[in-house]
């Protein structure tokens, strides 16, 4: 089947990059990502292509040039499915917070309301890409739904996962270690999976192009994930011991990196990791072997987030513990609020979690990050629902520079890794800080040397 019309559900953070950058590399392909969300769409359609929804360096671009020639946001999702070859599903997997597996399991009702949706409006045969990270399995509960409450028609489903990293989607999507494409072994199976090979041979090269079963290509997602995560946890866990021994986690990492069957990739040690993925991704790794009765398996991966957890809370104590074991009506600078640099993505930030354990201890909290909004900060907290919103507008205050978020405060506090941050004029932020002046670089990217001779009393992470 040689495909003319993709869509795609969800326009989000992985679906609207991904979507962008098939439409710039296929122009022969009609591309609409669709989502139920209107002014999610309304911004994409913004005129203005810098005032798109997710900030990634270079998506402005790619969409400013295909945007309109063969690449649609829409919010009409029945029409787009109607009239589509391949559908993608990009729509959120977040973690239940209800009912049996609560606070684990992947809350699958949007992956099954986007399936309902495709089998009430096809009237042709459709191939259905899973994008969403989803628990292995899956694709087997979405066929049931289609089959069963179809028109009829042919459903081949395939799970092709994302691994872009956000901060870096575009050039991930432009250059990918590998595309995984996972299907039915049947004819019709190796039909679809060779209709959406098509689709990205025209960039990637066919030996990045994997073809597994679907059950390997599901799991494989979150194996990537949580193996990921386990190298920061591990080199986390190692960066308390430094600091307990005189050893410098910076340099254990490098030590350690040469190796090469070790390798020096993800071994930054940091205040913990954040983003949509890895906590959501383990959880439900550790739900999937718990429901098979594997224990051991689960509590080896559990430890994973039992340990990332400990790393937030350790920061936000030795805060506490420096700052004279006193941070009430402190104020305590942050600079970042990002889980990490180049996106203006919060979700499971550690500084969400960093706050908020400080303003328990009713420090006031000032926060500069170079592209999240006031509002996204302090939704983050309210979310959390620890205390009131009035509480938490009252407790933090954001800046959009971060002379001012610093300036008066006892401490600073470095959350996410903006490259902006080492190029600004230290001395003057100590100038008009409180003395002593105390930096906690959450992300070791500071100068501690310079630092101290400028006189701040410096703390970083496994040092
Ligand atoms: C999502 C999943 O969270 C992740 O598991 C997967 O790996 C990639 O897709 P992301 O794109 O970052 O990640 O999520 P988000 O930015 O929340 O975008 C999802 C979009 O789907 C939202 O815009 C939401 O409005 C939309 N949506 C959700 C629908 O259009 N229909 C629905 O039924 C549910
Ligand atoms: C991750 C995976 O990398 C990607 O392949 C998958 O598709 C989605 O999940 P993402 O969450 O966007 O991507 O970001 P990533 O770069 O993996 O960073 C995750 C977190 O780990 C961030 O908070 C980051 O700051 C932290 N991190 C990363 C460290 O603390 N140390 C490191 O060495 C690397």
């Amino acid at each position: 089947m040689k495909i003319t019309k993709i869509c795609c559900i969800g326009a989000g953070y992985v679906g609207g990059p991904t979507m962008a950058v098939i439409a710039q590399k296929c122009p022969h392909i009609q591309v609409t990502v669709v989502d139920l969300n209107e002014q999610r769409i309304a911004d994409w359609n913004d005129p203005n292509p810098e005032n798109i929804p997710i900030y990634e360096p270079g998506l402005s671009e790619i969409v400013s040039e295909a945007r309109g020639r063969n690449l649609f946001f829409s919010t009409d999702v029945d029409k787009a499915i109607d009239e589509a070859q391949m559908i993608f599903i990009s729509v959120n997997t977040p973690t239940k917070t209800y009912g049996k597996g609560k606070g684990m399991a992947a809350d699958l009702k949007y992956i099954e309301l986007c399936a309902r949706q495709i089998a009430k409006v096809a009237k042709q045969n459709k191939i259905v890409v899973e994008k969403s990270t989803l628990p292995v399995r899956t694709a087997e509960a979405i066929k049931s739904i289609l089959d069963n409450t179809g028109n009829g028609v042919q459903f081949q489903i395939l799970s092709n996962p994302e691994f872009l990293a956000e901060g870096t989607a575009v050039t991930d999507l432009l250059n990918p270690d590998r595309i995984l494409i996972g299907g039915d072994t049947t004819p019709e199976g190796e039909e679809a999976i060779n209709a959406l090979i098509e689709v990205y041979s025209n960039w990637v090269s066919k030996d990045r192009i994997l073809t597994t079963n679907v059950w390997s290509s599901e799991l494989s997602k979150l194996t990537a994930n949580a193996f990921l995560a386990q190298r920061i946890s591990s080199i986390n866990a190692m960066s308390e011991l430094c600091e307990k021994t005189g050893a410098n986690v910076s340099e254990v990492a490098k030590a350690i990196g040469m190796d090469s069957r070790i390798g020096s990739k993800f071994l930054k040690a940091s205040v913990g990791f954040g983003g949509s993925c890895f906590q959501k991704d383990i959880l439900n790794l550790v739900y999937i072997a718990k429901s098979y009765g594997l224990s051991e398996v689960a509590d080896y991966w559990e430890q994973v987030i039992i340990m990332n957890d400990h790393q937030k809370r350790r920061f936000s104590n030795k805060i506490v513990q420096t700052l004279y074991n006193t941070v009430a009506d402190k104020k305590i600078a942050f600079l970042g609020w990002a889980f990490k640099k180049d996106t203006n993505d919060t979700r499971e930030s550690a500084a969400i979690y960093v706050a908020d354990d400080l303003i328990n201890e009713q420090a006031r909290i000032s926060v500069y990050d170079p592209k999240v909004s006031q509002n996204k900060m302090l939704n983050d907290l309210d979310y959390l629902e620890t205390r009131s919103k009035q509480d938490n507008a009252n407790y933090l205050n954001v800046f959009d520079n971060a002379y001012e978020a610093c300036k008066d405060a006892h401490a600073v506090a470095i959350l996410t890794e903006w490259d902006e941050f080492a190029t600004y004029d230290w001395k003057r932020i100590y100038d008009a800080m409180h003395k002593p002046a105390f930096i906690f670089d959450g992300r070791n990217i500071l100068d501690a040397k310079q630092l101290e001779e400028i006189g701040f009393v410096y703390n970083g992470i496994g040092s």
